[in-house]
């Protein structure tokens, strides 16, 4: 297994199905009175989050619990970030303290991999800027690849703020990867000249959503990213959902088993509707609780989990 865990580009298939396979026996562990396995214990995980997070930040210190680990959780928000400290002197603060493993989350694309020089243990990017997001890409793969039982052919839109979007990325390379296709659906604004060719040879895109819909197995809507606009990319919400946003009539155009994801958090009535987002197509709660058993088998192998 590798070390560290920075683009959804850095697993190989065999490695992808090792974790999404781990992932699959720690879930059993969720379905337990007792909640835990002693895989980790003595080890230390610290949770360095300098940007806002609900689900990543939370699922990541239960998994780290769930393998007995000792878990730090450093929020930039009341630390001496406040006060100008540099990632660099923070990442000594933690080396000092014998982390084995860094998961990380911050506003700049590439921290994670400058982290990576400076500090001994693992790092796990858990989200920078609008770069990279490989544990959602695996909780993604997971959650496909149990409801629709395998990844291989199937074919997958990703839908709306690509560019700003580190989940479209990571899936991009990841799907790819796992011999999955992949179709970038947006207004031309949002989707980058070049990504598509740039990330994975192979992905297509395509700026109408209704023709796309009726061929595709699954359907990731993208959180539309208004902290990081700083211009304006359609000329109103009204328009981007009327245009973009997955309502019933569209969810309607899709094959039977269908499913739709979302990584959350969702702007409810942008792109995507209450309708859809609590129908029984939706794995949106799924893929929260998926995220646990993924996160835990990333720690697990990692952490030479398997080697002891
Ligand atoms: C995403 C993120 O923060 O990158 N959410 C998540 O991790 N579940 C997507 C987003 O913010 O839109």
């Amino acid at each position: 297994m590798i070390k560290h865990l920075l683009s959804g580009g850095d697993l190989d298939a065999d490695a992808a199905t090792e974790i999404l396979d781990t992932a699959a026996e720690m879930a059993t562990v969720a379905g337990r009175e007792i909640k835990k396995l002693p895989a980790l214990r003595g080890r230390t995980v610290v949770n360095l989050f300098y940007e806002d997070s609900t689900r990543t930040r939370i699922s990541f210190e239960a998994a780290a619990k769930r393998l007995s680990a000792d878990v730090i959780n450093f929020s930039a928000k009341g630390s001496s970030v406040t006060k100008g400290e540099s990632l660099k002197d923070t990442a000594l603060t933690l080396q000092a303290m014998g982390a084995d493993a860094v998961v990380v989350r911050h506003p700049a694309s590439g921290a994670p991999h400058r982290l990576a020089n400076w500090v001994d243990g693992s790092v796990v990017n858990a989200g920078d800027g609008t770069h990279e997001h490989p544990t959602q890409a695996l909780l993604d793969a997971y959650t496909m690849r149990s409801r629709l039982g395998r990844l291989a052919g199937l074919s997958v839109a990703v839908v709306g703020d690509v560019l700003h979007s580190r989940v479209a990325r990571s899936n991009v390379l990841l799907l790819s990867t796992l011999g999955a296709k992949v179709t970038l659906v947006g207004p031309p604004t949002l989707i980058p000249v070049d990504i598509a060719a740039a990330l994975a040879p192979g992905t297509d895109v395509s700026y109408d959503l209704d023709s796309a819909l009726p061929n595709v197995d699954v359907v990731m809507m993208l959180r539309v990213q208004r902290e990081r606009m700083n211009d304006s990319y359609f000329p109103s919400a009204r328009e981007y959902a009327r245009r973009y946003g997955l309502d019933g009539p569209r969810m309607r155009r899709l094959p039977e088993h269908a499913i739709v994801m979302h990584p959350g958090p969702m702007n409810r009535g942008m792109e995507i509707t209450p309708e859809v987002a609590d129908s029984p197509r939706s794995t949106i709660v799924e893929q929260v609780t998926n995220g646990v058993s993924v996160r835990m088998a990333v720690l697990y192998l990692l952490l030479g989990g398997n080697n002891r």
